[in-house]
């Protein structure tokens, strides 16, 4: 069964989502550990309540950088495991760890690459620029993470419609329900059965 490493920072709706998967069968996978970057992530106690070992890796208590990632590859390392899932997790990770994990690191982003993605692009700002555009349809995307970010091999996607009076709270809110809860546990599901094959930076499902 396959191993997960999931990194978090905040609600943990994600996290929730891949829990629930494999709750219901949907989804043969072991969350070997979660990993917060916050205190304050109730992620934390999501993790709690279905018995996952959580732990929290603040950079601010590491000297720099390289210590910081060189610490979460010994963790995920010691615990086994084989898929690393960036599910709302606010750090960038620098090459260290991403060569570390190469092509088996996936991240969400509540857009559709390469609309609404890179650098500044996180969390409501991602929505609130969707909208400022005036775009009529949005929605999600599941990637391998490569050192560019938002930018590695893009597994699935899922459009989402923008509705005449959205804010960016309730579009943000339609994007997880309509979109990143179902792919997020679909993209592990199609890893751990072996289905994905990196080509030319583009995913084939086989
Ligand atoms: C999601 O919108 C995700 O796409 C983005 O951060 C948010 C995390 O939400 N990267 P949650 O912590 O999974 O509830």
């Amino acid at each position: 069964m396959l191993k997960i490493g999931v990194l978090v920072s905040g609600g943990g709706t994600n996290l929730q989502a891949i829990i629930d998967s494999i709750e219901q069968g949907k989804l043969s996978a072991q969350i070997v550990s979660v990993v917060s970057s916050s205190v304050k992530a109730f992620a934390l106690k999501r993790a709690e309540r279905h018995g996952i070992p959580a732990y929290l890796y603040r950079k601010k208590d590491f000297n720099n950088n390289s210590d910081y990632e060189k610490a979460l590859i010994t963790h995920f390392n010691e615990k086994g495991a084989e898929l690393i899932v960036m599910a709302g997790f606010m750090v960038i990770l620098e090459n260290e760890f991403i060569n570390a994990f190469e092509n088996r690191i996936i991240n969400i982003h509540p857009s559709l690459i390469p609309s609404f993605c890179g650098e500044g692009f996180y969390g409501l700002n991602v929505h609130e620029a969707a909208l400022d555009k005036g775009v009529k349809v949005t929605g999600a995307t599941v990637h391998f993470v490569t050192n560019e970010t938002d930018a590695g091999p893009i597994i699935l996607q899922k459009a989402v419609d923008v509705l005449d009076n959205d804010t960016p709270e309730v579009l943000q809110r339609r994007v997880m329900e309509e979109a990143e809860w179902a792919i997020l546990p679909e993209a592990i599901r199609l890893f751990a059965e072996n289905r994905l094959v990196i080509d030319k930076n583009k995913v084939r499902r086989l």
